[in-house]
């Protein structure tokens, strides 16, 4: 075990790098954001999983207040809100929100956006009964800052669910610049915590099962399901920029990526 939920913080530094990071992505992003406002069926990830298959989304979210920590171009809150939930976007980033602000004129919808960093939201204690992440916060802050975070603004029994890569993933992918996910362990798993990358400023963060698990216990929170993505056989990507990441061999035979899914005890 290494107590690792206890760990201090990563070095900081990384508010700041995926702050610019994300405002020069940002233009790549847009077609994305785009494409998924216009969806009505809620897909998820890498491979654009319907929600009616993955079961992501709590049954029924009507009247819930939600909080989507690094909204990015804001579209899971978008889905959110047509069906009955009162969203609010955080993003760090002020371009990605520039894109989310346009979308909402464009589709009629109305939800705050908060530009600030998911490790510390400027809102109430206890205001949210969903705190939701799609390689959000939960890829891009340091867990050790925002799973403490979300624990603060969920009401008692309110859900946390996040999506992002696998642990798995992550293992088979080496250090080197054009990484992509292959057949065999490169990197150690012990400690995992902060990832960079050497052709890239961004800091990604990965935990591995143990830590998160004891991270979400700690801040009180019990893991109702964790939940490993199957692409379809003929599944596509959502971006062709993906295949950097893994082939659809790959994540046929092992998951590229994961959901966790916890509520936080009453
Ligand atoms: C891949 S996007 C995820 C959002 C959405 N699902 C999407 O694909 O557009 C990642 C987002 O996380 C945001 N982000 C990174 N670090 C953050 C932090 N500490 N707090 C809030 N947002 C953050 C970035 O600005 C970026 O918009």
């Amino acid at each position: 075990m290494t107590g690792a939920a206890t760990r201090p913080p990563a070095d900081g530094g990384h508010i700041e790098r995926n702050r610019a990071a994300w405002d020069e992505y940002a233009r790549d992003f847009v077609g994305l954001g785009e494409f998924a406002w216009a969806d009505e069926e809620p897909t998820w990830g890498i491979w654009s999983v319907p929600e009616a298959e993955l079961h992501v989304l709590p049954d029924n979210v009507e009247g819930l207040d939600a909080i989507e920590l690094g909204c990015g171009t804001a579209y899971v809150s978008a889905w959110l809100a047509r069906r009955g939930a009162r969203p609010v976007g955080v993003d760090l980033s002020t371009e990605q929100l520039a894109t989310a602000r346009r979308l909402q004129a464009e589709h009629g919808l109305s939800f705050p956006l908060v530009e600030g960093n998911a490790e510390q939201v400027p809102l109430p204690d206890a205001s949210f009964d969903l705190a939701i992440s799609e390689y959000g916060a939960c890829l891009w802050a340091d867990p050790y800052l925002w799973v403490p975070e979300a624990a603060r603004l969920l009401r008692p029994g309110g859900r946390l669910v996040f999506l992002t890569n696998s642990i798995l993933l992550m293992l088979c992918t080496g250090e080197e610049a054009d990484a992509r996910a292959g057949e065999r362990l490169a990197r150690d798993y012990f400690c995992m915590h902060r990832f960079e990358w050497p052709d890239d400023d961004s800091v990604e963060f990965h935990l591995g099962w143990g830590d998160w698990v004891r991270l979400l216990r700690i801040n009180g929170f019990s893991v109702e399901d964790y939940m490993e993505v199957r692409p379809g056989p003929d599944a596509r990507m959502r971006a062709a920029f993906l295949e950097e990441i893994v082939s659809l061999d790959w994540a046929r035979r092992w998951p590229c990526e994961e959901v966790w899914k916890a509520r936080k005890d009453g």
